[in-house]
């Protein structure tokens, strides 16, 4: 069964007539055109496909487009304010935070949805103390980013360029 919706995709309202079972992902990159999201293992495993859906993240190849109709959708290149990027996409630059930079867009986009995240105060498995604020530590950024694995091992850096970026 084929089916309209309609997604707000890095700031434009797009029209895509989808197979009610296609997912954000495909909904994104075959029916869209938005190649930011990166299809890497199609499981759930890797994060390479992860956006900010109505603001919070979401690894886009376990979600039904069809579920979605009427969502905000930004991807790593609506991030950017025309030609100013993001402040974690400046840092991921300036700390050489990638290698093929293939993980990249997910990394940036789980970054910015994990910083909310911390500003709004919720404790991750490696938050010690529940009752503070979260402080923005090597451990507790490993632990809100475990869900994105980048196979050149650009981690530490990447650490260090979400540290820089929540400044
Ligand atoms: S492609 Fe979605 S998590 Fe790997
Ligand atoms: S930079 Fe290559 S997979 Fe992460």
């Amino acid at each position: 069964m084929e089916s309209d919706i309609e997604l707000h995709v890095d700031g434009r309202a797009r029209q895509v007539r989808l197979d009610s079972r296609t997912t954000l992902l495909d909904a994104l990159r075959d029916g869209l055109g938005a190649t930011a999201p990166k299809k890497g293992c199609d499981h759930g495993q890797c994060g390479a496909c992860t956006v900010l859906l109505d603001g919070r993240r979401v690894v886009t190849c376990l979600t039904f487009a069809i579920a979605h109709d009427g969502a905000t959708v930004t991807t790593a290149e609506g991030l950017a304010d025309g030609e100013r990027l993001h402040p974690v996409q400046e840092a991921f630059i300036e700390r050489d935070a990638f290698q093929c930079g293939f993980c990249t867009p997910g990394q940036v986009c789980s970054a910015v949805g994990m910083l909310a995240e911390v500003a709004e105060g919720r404790p991750s498995a490696a938050t010690a103390d529940l009752a503070g604020a979260v402080e923005l530590s090597g451990e507790e950024i490993r632990e809100r980013m475990s869900g994105n694995l980048c196979r050149c091992a650009a981690y530490g850096n990447i650490v260090d360029a979400i540290q820089d970026g929540a400044r």
